[in-house]
């Protein structure tokens, strides 16, 4: 166990460790315990849970909690998924979405498929989809005129998709961009339908109409992803895109990827990485617009890097403060705000036993906006990354998860949402309308009311 941490904010803390039992809490409800509260306002209750401690006991409905707040424990749990803690269960939806696919995949299975999926997105193959992510968002600010009143998250998560749908299948898809975009869309929005109100307490197989619009989507997907695939097998391209990178993928006996394994995975990357890549680049031009010394900064350095130039893969390092932007925008606003693990036998955090069963929570949107690992937690300040400034403890900034399970499209989400962020912020500055927009938690963290903005140019 460590000796404690010095925050940002100059405290000491002290060091980390289960405290003795009983571990605080909220006040509980006999059989549901604190599920109302949870599902009245998630991140309000994440507030007030941190408030009792750095390891908080609550439950929801029969389900015994603990919640996380200090980074080593988080730390722990992130790195202890697939040994120490077992993944959560993501249920049917998600399994008749992403199939096999190494998000919902557990144990040998996950590990064979992260391996054979790692290569794929790994670092240096990201160069070779910048261009499609530029060209992509160059495209899209052709269509844009100063003075135009545009829906800000439909047209990022229009462009992310645009994105998701080239890097994929390249232009296999020309012309069926169209079917296959919003047929995931479709399916992603009804697998976030069955994680609200009552639809989390029907079984499978009572159907209703989300239900019969999911099936429905992923039919289409299936068939268009094994028209691309096929084609693929009869003409043998190989093309510089990430469906090429699974057909060519092999295992450590030599085996390739069936075509089903194939098509599970290809639709994992695109609901991986489409709508949060969309949703952090809505929330950043909604920052941006409310901080004119943030904005001034962008395009001076645009102006400095690029000089009118479109950018390209090799400018994304030099794209510092745009990125800083980016990664206090994960800070503020993470799409994925919550993790969990479930204790298995003989787990212990901070070196003490957890009882089997209990299930650890740790919140992307509470760590993050924690005072002491932050100062002024609620602010945006992109300048908190500058190099040389206070630096933040290990896992409490996590918004890519960590660990053995940390998400695979890190880098590709990072260059993507730097690159498009330069291209169009050097062509337009985006001016919102007033008012603050409140998060809304679904299985991603969306602006909670439409987000409109006014083009002006650069
Ligand atoms: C801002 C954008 C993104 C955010 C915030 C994000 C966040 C995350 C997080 C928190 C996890 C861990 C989930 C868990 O363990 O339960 C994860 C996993 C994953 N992500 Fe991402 N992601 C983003 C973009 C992408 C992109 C662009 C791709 C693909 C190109 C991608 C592919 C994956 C995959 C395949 C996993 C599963 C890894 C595993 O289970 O071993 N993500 N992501």
């Amino acid at each position: 166990m460590s000796t404690g941490t010095s925050s940002p904010t100059g405290h000491d803390t002290p060091a980390p460790g289960l405290p003795a039992t009983p571990v605080p809490g909220p006040g509980q409800l006999p059989l549901i315990g604190n599920l109302p509260a949870f599902s009245r306002d998630p991140l309000g209750f994440f507030a007030r849970l941190r408030g009792h401690g750095d390891v908080v006991s609550w439950r929801l409905g029969p389900q015994r909690a603990l919640f996380l707040s200090q980074p080593e424990h988080i730390g722990e749990l992130l790195a202890g998924v697939e040994t120490n803690y077992r993944h959560p269960e993501l249920g049917w939806a998600f399994k008749l979405v992403l199939g096999e696919g190494v998000v919902t995949s557990e144990g040998a299975a996950w590990r064979r498929k992260r391996a054979l999926v790692q290569p794929v997105v790994r670092p240096r193959q990201v160069r070779a989809y910048a261009e499609t992510m530029v060209d992509c968002a160059s495209s899209l600010a052709d269509t844009w005129e100063p003075g135009a009143h545009i829906d800000v998250r439909r047209d990022m998560l229009g462009l992310t998709q645009r994105i998701a749908v080239r890097t994929l299948f390249g232009t296999d898809t020309a012309g069926r961009e169209g079917v296959i975009g919003p047929a995931m869309d479709i399916a992603q929005a009804a697998i976030g339908d069955e994680f609200r109100g009552l639809t989390l307490f029907l079984p499978p197989w009572v159907p209703t109409p989300g239900r019969r619009r999911l099936k429905k989507a992923v039919a289409v997907i299936d068939s268009e992803v094994n028209r691309v695939t096929e084609e693929r097998h009869r003409g043998g391209a190989d093309r510089d895109d990430l469906l090429s990178r699974l057909l060519a993928a092999r295992d450590e006996q030599g085996d390739r990827l069936t075509d089903k394994e194939i098509r599970d995975e290809a639709v994992t990357l695109y609901i991986g990485g489409h709508e949060t890549t969309g949703t952090t680049l809505t929330w950043a031009w909604y920052l941006l617009s409310r901080s004119p010394e943030a904005r001034r900064r962008l395009a001076e350095e645009l102006a400095a890097v690029l000089d009118g130039r479109t950018p390209g893969f090799d400018d994304f390092k030099e794209l510092r403060w745009t990125e800083q932007i980016i990664r206090e925008t994960l800070r503020l606003y993470p799409p994925v705000w919550l993790m969990t693990g479930i204790a298995k036998e003989g787990s212990t955090l901070g070196g003490r036993p957890v009882p089997e069963g209990t299930v650890l929570w740790a919140s992307q949107w509470s760590a993050q906006r924690d005072e002491r690992w932050f100062a002024e937690p609620d602010a945006f300040r992109p300048e908190r990354w500058d190099e040389g400034a206070t630096p933040v403890p290990d896992h409490a900034w996590f918004p890519f998860g960590g660990g053995a399970r940390a998400c695979l499209g890190a880098r590709f989400a990072t260059v993507e949402a730097v690159l498009v962020l330069a291209t169009l912020a050097q062509r337009f500055r985006l001016d919102l309308d007033p008012g603050e927009i409140p998060p809304r938690t679904g299985l991603t963290l969306q602006p909670g009311r439409p987000v409109r903005a006014t083009l002006r140019s650069a």
